[in-house]
């Protein structure tokens, strides 16, 4: 069995990350924040820890302005919904996920302005397209760092400074790149970033969350959800302070312990040591489909410019077709279909049917890759 499938969640996890979750449920345990015996303390402590350990990968100056959710959806509509009043407009790319899209379609029809900015069919946005779009009441850019279905890199470092030029704030999903590609909110002049813990960040499911940057007054961003935080518990009314204000309710320890492991294994690895083996397996995978009469292969096609995901057709074989023959005839575990990202299918020209999706990660091997391939070239070479 070979598994493809890291741009939906990454597997094997780092080792250290299982242990790390059953040493907290075996000899940990407590609620953090809550009390002010041992164990709860310990508790508290592991989730600081969790919260410095993302921090120190995404440069973040502040731990405490790191609010952890359940994934990056939550992050996302936390800082779209929390920010964006009737009357706002809001920027975004036409390759963006329906965990960005759903939530500002949402909006729209509440009064929220949504430009969508074009990209091209490589998955390539302009950030001068961007800048063209900004009006007297742009308040927000929202971009995924990379797409989820072909990897295309936005130029997210280019509109942060295009976002301080004209005052607006930058949200990013990172959901494909964190742990995968350097990422450093302060040099980036990124505002908000959500990040999901469960793929490059190598932690488990059910983690993720939303940096918020200093330029970002936090008193003006409304949450989710309100509930008890374990501080201030004398009033009734929602603190307002970070990270409090947005993590109501007991808080995903177990989950966290992981999420810690799986971000100190990136660190030690070093994110330019995990892009380089990324950068050389999406080359051989991009190469090698590209050789195979029948076969296209969607996105920039340098691997300098996206992610170890890879999106590609075979002539006369439906993507769902071609999923289920890889697993049952070669072993082989990849996403198809349309990724819950159908503006960038539509940006590709790969809409209402999708594509086939390769999905490299940390652990997977040239070797691998090679047999991907020529799995790939047997199906082709039943097609007529
Ligand atoms: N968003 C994830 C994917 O691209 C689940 O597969």
């Amino acid at each position: 069995m070979i598994y493809l499938d890291n741009a939906a969640t990454s597997w094997p996890k780092p080792p250290g990350v299982a242990e790390a979750m059953t040493h907290f449920l075996e000899a940990v345990g407590a609620n953090p924040g809550r009390a002010a015996h041992r164990q709860a303390v310990e508790s508290g402590r592991m989730v600081y820890g969790a919260r410095e350990a993302v921090c120190e990968l995404f440069h973040a100056p502040d731990p405490l302005r790191l609010a952890f959710t359940k994934n990056v959806t939550e992050a996302l509509n936390l800082a779209l919904r929390g920010l964006l009043r009737p009357g706002d407009h809001v920027i975004t790319s036409s390759m963006e996920h329906n965990s960005m899209m759903r939530p500002l379609r949402a909006l729209e029809g509440g009064g929220v302005q949504v430009t969508v900015v074009a990209c091209t069919p490589q998955g390539v946005l302009d950030p001068a397209g961007v800048e063209a779009a900004i009006r007297p009441n742009t308040r927000l850019v929202a971009l995924n760092h990379a797409s989820n279905v072909v990897g295309t890199l936005l130029p997210v470092a280019e509109v942060g400074a295009i976002c301080r030029v004209h005052d607006l704030l930058l949200l990013v999903d990172a959901a494909q790149t964190g742990g995968a590609y350097p990422l450093d909110v302060q040099a980036d002049q990124i505002d908000l970033l959500g990040f999901t813990g469960h793929k490059s960040l190598g932690g488990p499911t059910g983690t993720g969350g939303l940096i918020v940057g200093e330029r970002v007054d936090e008193t003006e961003l409304e949450p989710l959800i309100r509930g008890g935080t374990g501080s201030r518990s004398e009033h009734e009314v929602q603190p307002e302070f970070l990270p409090d204000m947005l993590e109501s309710g007991t808080p995903n320890v177990v989950g966290l312990a992981g999420l810690q492991a799986g971000v100190r294994w990136v660190l030690d690895r070093g994110v330019s040591k995990i892009r380089a083996h990324e950068v050389a397996l999406t080359r051989a995978l991009i190469d090698g489909l590209r050789t195979i009469p029948g076969v296209t292969v969607y996105g920039t096609l340098q691997p300098e410019q996206q992610t170890a995901t890879v999106a590609f057709n075979i002539a006369g074989m439906s993507p769902s077709e071609a999923g289920l023959r890889l697993d049952d005839d070669h072993g082989i575990l990849c996403r198809v279909g349309l990724h819950c990202s159908p503006a960038a299918h539509k940006t590709i020209g790969t809409f209402p049917a999708g594509t086939v999706r390769f999905g490299l990660g940390a652990f997977n091997t040239d070797q691998e890759v090679q047999v991907g391939v020529d799995a790939v070239r047997r199906l082709a070479r039943e097609m007529p």
